[in-house]
């Protein structure tokens, strides 16, 4: 007999019926009731075991993380907990789990904190809590690729191994087949890459954005969901130097209607997942208020997970320009009780802390900001017309969340090819090297624009989890490539 996954056979239960199915024990009690589950969905199917119908010897062999198949009838539950269970006529031992190693792990049927889940990523796939993350994760993917198909964008594939880096930040991996003991050098002692694999220095893409912009000025509107790589040093809660971007580019499409794309992405997502993981989200929200209960009052979430996604698709982003956000902040209570840690000054960049402001306290909902200062933003983005001397800004937009701070940034992108070499100069970038790019600007140049969503925080806002370590299966960090 064919065997059944468990959301199917509790999506559509037909009493009296026969079926098999077969997945991991979470528990057996009193030799009687046994707990499987087989990732199809958060619920367990309730095997009924008559023990002496059975061999001792394979009652032994139903313990926590085993493998089994069960066949059964279908009965409606004597118990509470569940509708149905199977009343068990047969079980197979599909892979036996070694006792006294499940001891040590985080299969042993207790709490345990997510710092020891992430030493046993390997495992925690198997806990109720992230196969509800990474159920979800996957639905977050699908919604993508679903939102941006039904409007008729393409999807490209950019390269992982380039030689630009588009944000400018030089925060990137080296990719190399040299010998790291005897490299070729130059006459001045640095390394000579023209004799590397691909005759130049590359690194692992930053971001897929520049290749993108040339994609959507032949196809109209693309966008990619690929890997991106960061050597930045930053070992927060929201920060992996492996993540997944995704990263729209629309020809025509000026700063405004990048900001309604982005919202209506945004908004999208959080009513895909309600509407189709409504089980694991249910999970997931109680997980957080129980959590939230050991927090003091003050540090608790106004909201629930559920009605903070909630609140995301019923309500418009707040957009402010940066020049607004920093009148904002030094007029806040805050700020004037000096309250926060950095200073607050027109053209510096907002640190996390005023961006947690802004979003938490004084609009508490998704910020929009745009138009920051030329200065600290990449070389890309489109010069603002009329700005006073002193005070260029360009048409940028960061889109902030709760909890989570910059989810998107994006922006309008320079189609002047005049300013975009003098932008190039600026920022010290060698035409040659951005040939292609600056191409584009050669033959039929138009607006556009753009944005990158960080996928992981993304998934960190619809599912509570408050580390983006637990929302990537396996994730890379400073000193940690483990698995
Ligand atoms: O703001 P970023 O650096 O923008 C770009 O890379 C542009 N090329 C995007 C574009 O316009 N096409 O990164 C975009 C988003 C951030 O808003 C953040 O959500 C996420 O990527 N992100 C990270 N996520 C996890 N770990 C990191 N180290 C991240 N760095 C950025
Ligand atoms: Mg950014």
């Amino acid at each position: 007999m064919k065997r059944i996954k468990i959301a199917d056979l509790l999506s559509q239960p037909e009493i009296g019926k026969t079926y098999v199915v077969k997945g991991w024990v979470r528990a057996f009690r009193s030799n009687r009731f046994v707990q499987l589950n087989d990732g199809s969905t958060i619920n367990n199917l309730q095997g009924v075991i008559d023990f002496e119908q059975f061999d001792e010897s394979i009652l032994k062999k139903i313990t926590t993380a085993a493998a089994v198949g069960l066949t059964g009838t279908l009965i409606e539950s004597q118990g509470s907990g569940q509708a149905v269970e199977l009343q068990v006529t047969a079980i197979e031992i599909i892979g036996e789990a070694h006792t006294d190693d499940v001891q040590r792990t985080v299969m042993q049927p207790k709490k345990h904190s997510l710092e020891f889940l992430r030493e046993q990523a390997h495992l925690r796939f198997r806990t109720n809590t992230f196969g509800a993350v990474f159920r979800i994760r996957h639905a977050v993917s699908y919604a993508i690729h679903k939102f941006f198909n039904d409007q008729g964008f393409y999807y490209i594939h950019t390269p992982i191994i380039t030689g630009s880096d588009a944000e400018g930040a030089g925060e990137m991996f080296r990719v190399t087949n040299l010998d790291p003991i005897n490299p070729p050098l130059n006459e001045d002692g640095s390394v000579n890459f023209k004799e590397d694999f691909f005759g130049k220095a590359v690194n692992l893409t930053v971001s897929g954005q520049l290749e993108g912009e040339l994609a959507a000025l032949a196809l109209g509107q693309i966008y990619t969901f690929g890997p991106t790589f960061r050597a930045e040093n930053s070992n927060t809660s929201r920060h992996l130097a492996e993540f997944w971007m995704i990263e729209p580019e629309v020809a025509f499409n000026d700063i405004t209607d990048n900001m309604n794309l982005a919202e209506d992405m945004l908004k999208y997502i959080c009513k895909y997942v309600m509407d189709n993981c409504a089980e694991d989200l249910k999970f997931l929200n109680d997980r957080e208020a129980q959590e939230q209960q050991t927090k003091p009052q003050n540090e608790r979430n106004e909201l629930t997970l559920i009605e903070r996604l909630e609140f995301v698709t019923t309500n418009d982003f707040k957009r402010i320009t940066y020049t607004e956000a920093i009148d904002v902040l030094r007029n806040s209570n805050h700020y004037k009780k000096k309250k926060f840690q950095y200073d607050v000054d027109w053209g510096t960049d907002l640190q996390s802390e005023h961006e947690r402001y802004l979003v938490e306290k004084e609009f508490k909902r998704p910020v929009i900001i745009t138009d920051y200062p030329a200065s600290f933003k990449a070389f890309y983005m489109r010069a603002n017309d009329g700005c006073e001397p002193g005070k260029e800004t360009v048409a940028a937009m960061d889109i902030l969340f709760p909890g989570i701070g910059e989810m998107v940034g994006g922006s309008q992108r320079e189609e002047r090819l005049d300013i975009l070499k003098k932008k190039c100069a600026d920022f010290g970038i060698h035409e040659e090297e951005l040939w292609w790019y600056l191409d584009t600007r050669r033959f039929g140049s138009v607006p556009h624009a753009g944005f990158g969503l960080g996928f992981e925080r993304m998934v960190m806002f619809v599912t509570g989890m408050s580390n983006i370590r637990d929302v990537i299966p396996f994730p890379r960090t400073p000193l940690n490539a483990e698995f």
